[in-house]
């Protein structure tokens, strides 16, 4: 299960890259896949407002590469982050990339698990993978239980932008196949209509829902493009690379479908709110 989130990073970022990245990438400004990646974690930290010593969650850490961000230059205080992936996590256990993280293995669309459980953070962080969660529902009760009263939340997923777009048609049943293959549960792609109500439930103010998707799917294709021209044939036919040009063909039939955004949103704890009870 855990293992469909598997890449071969060092396939995907190329020989100088750096392979601990996992994300899409913001690649407005960025020309390779390490510097894309680490510019749309800085949006992440700028869109939380993220300030020296407060305290961070990340959310779906992946390797971790995103920690020395929040640490060198947002200065952030303690850091924890988590995973649902057992050797992202042992990886950060055993060779911690900045002092004072807390690491836990554990799903983000359930509980906390301990140590995490009961702790309020100034800023919960999450950076390309909400739309892995079971429910966006699910997702925001975690990140809203977690946060103090005026926290932060920043995170990325994907949106439908017409209610009926993924139900319709030939390409709508071969695009909702292939997002049932990238990890997308259908109740984690809801509309921003719904995704506003969803985070209302929790308490949750969103501030700003920013499409970033022309800088992120074309960008990303382009990449992948780029690193198959460098690639052996041996290499282009192998499952790890096969994975990633699905992926890529997937961004480039979201982008040009028009039905899909991938989106920045930013999200405050209204002040004094309860946090709310897990159902
Ligand atoms: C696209 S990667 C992003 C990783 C990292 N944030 C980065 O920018 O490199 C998605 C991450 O979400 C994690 N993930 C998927 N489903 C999850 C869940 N239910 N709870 C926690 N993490 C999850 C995967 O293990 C993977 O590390």
């Amino acid at each position: 299960m855990t293992d469909a989130f598997a890449i071969d990073g060092q396939l995907l970022a190329g020989p100088d890259g750096d392979a601990r990245w996992n994300n899409l990438g913001d690649w407005r400004e960025a020309d390779d896949y390490t510097a894309a990646c680490g510019a749309l974690a800085r949006l992440h930290g700028e869109t939380a407002a993220l300030a020296p010593g407060q305290r961070v969650l990340e959310l779906a850490c992946g390797h971790g590469a995103a920690v020395e961000i929040w640490r060198r230059e947002f200065q952030a205080g303690p850091i924890t982050a988590l995973d649902i992936r057992s050797h992202c996590i042992a990886g950060l256990r055993t060779a911690p990339p900045v002092d004072r993280l807390t690491v836990a293995e554990g799903r983000f669309d359930r509980p906390l698990p301990a140590p995490l459980a009961g702790q309020l953070f100034d800023a919960v962080l999450c950076v390309d993978a909400a739309y892995h969660a079971d429910s966006i529902d699910a997702f925001l009760e975690t990140a809203a239980r977690a946060l103090v009263p005026g926290g932060r939340l920043a995170f990325t997923t994907l949106i439908r932008t017409s209610e009926d777009a993924l139900r319709l048609g030939l390409r709508g049943g071969a695009r909702r196949m292939a997002l049932r293959m990238a990890s997308v549960p259908p109740a984690s792609l809801v509309s921003e209509t719904a995704l506003r109500s969803a985070a209302a439930a929790q308490g949750l103010e969103v501030l700003e829902l920013r499409d970033l998707t022309p800088r992120v799917f074309p960008g990303f294709a382009a990449w992948v493009g780029r690193r198959e021209g460098e690639l052996s044939w041996r290499r282009r036919l192998s499952p790890a690379w096969l994975k990633l040009a699905v992926t890529a063909r997937l961004c480039l039939q979201l982008h040009a479908s028009k039905q899909t955004a991938y989106v920045l949103v930013s999200i405050r704890r209204a002040d004094g709110a309860p946090a709310p009870l897990f159902r």
